[in-house]
């Protein structure tokens, strides 16, 4: 009896085997989490081999150009970080990584989206950015950035991963078209390069300084609605660019932008375009 119950059991795997079905491993909050910190102590020691489960396939790309993961990446200049968050998406097995180093021997504010693909890392899309860039400055970065709450959101609390998306995008669409409705919230603070647009006080507001007659396209998400948070990498009319938002009960709490000068043919091309896009004369 027993070993025909094992035999049938047997054969029956082999039957699920043979019928091409692929059990794609879980992908799961602690998966996610030791990943994403193997990315922080690869760029603390200035060692991409420490960005582990890599896929030996894998696309890297840094300020949205291909590039090499291990001769010149940001990974392998070892950084002091004084600042890190993660946002862990487990519907698209993905993760966003903010980074801020302003104690080091060099500031950067660093944002990173990784992609998996059966439990191994298969695109890291990494965003670098350091005195020059939009409004840089990693101390007000840093500043302000550990002064806020992206803390844990009550279940009971939390959006859907589409309420989160569309209170994203809507942000993201009112700078080409101002008919847009922005689910703005009461406080809410922007957070622009080093920037803030408040003090963290409850009249902090973010529909200020919104220039229009900009395109805010190809924009790629990753979403963690245990925290309300999106991040969207885009390109801002040509220039690379990431917006994370926290969004609380369906409406804006926090934006965060990183935005890359420093590309681009010749220094500064892309902040004079960027500085005639904040004005407005497109
Ligand atoms: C990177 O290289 C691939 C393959 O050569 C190419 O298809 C893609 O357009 C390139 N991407 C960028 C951002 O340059
Ligand atoms: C950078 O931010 C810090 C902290 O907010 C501020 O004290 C400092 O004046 C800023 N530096 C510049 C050059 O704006």
């Amino acid at each position: 009896m027993m070993h025909s119950l094992t035999s049938l059991l047997l054969s029956t795997l082999l039957v699920i085997k043979g019928s091409g079905v692929q059990a794609q491993p879980a992908c799961t909050r602690d998966f996610l989490k030791t990943a994403a910190d193997s990315l922080l102590a690869a760029q603390t020691a200035g060692n991409p081999a420490l960005l582990q489960p890599l896929s030996p396939s894998a696309v890297y790309h840094e300020n949205f150009r291909n590039a090499s993961l291990t001769s010149g990446s940001s990974l392998t200049r070892a950084t002091k970080i004084d600042f890190s968050r993660h946002s862990l998406d487990t519907t698209q097995c993905a993760t966003y990584t903010e980074i801020i180093s302003a104690t080091g021997a060099q500031p950067y504010v660093i944002g990173v989206q990784m992609f998996f693909t059966s439990a191994q890392i298969t695109k890291v899309d990494l965003l670098s950015t350091t005195t020059g860039d939009w409004l840089f400055n990693a101390t007000g970065t840093l500043r302000w950035a550990s002064r806020e709450n992206w803390g844990t959101i009550p279940e009971a609390d939390r959006d859907s991963r589409e309420v989160i998306k569309a209170a994203g995008d809507a942000y993201c669409d009112i700078f080409h078209d101002k008919s847009v409705v922005v689910p703005w919230g009461r406080p809410c603070a922007r957070l622009e390069g080093g920037v803030y647009t408040g003090n963290g006080g409850q009249n902090d507001r973010c529909d200020v300084g919104i220039p229009s007659g900009v395109q805010l396209v190809d924009r790629r998400y990753v979403i963690d609605e245990t925290v309300g948070a999106v991040s969207i990498f885009l390109s801002f009319s040509g220039i690379p660019d990431s917006h994370e938002f926290r969004v609380e009960k369906g409406t804006l709490r926090f934006v965060h932008t990183i935005t890359v000068m420093n590309t681009g043919s010749g220094p500064g091309k892309g902040k004079g375009k960027r500085k005639r896009l904040a004005r407005g004369d497109t």
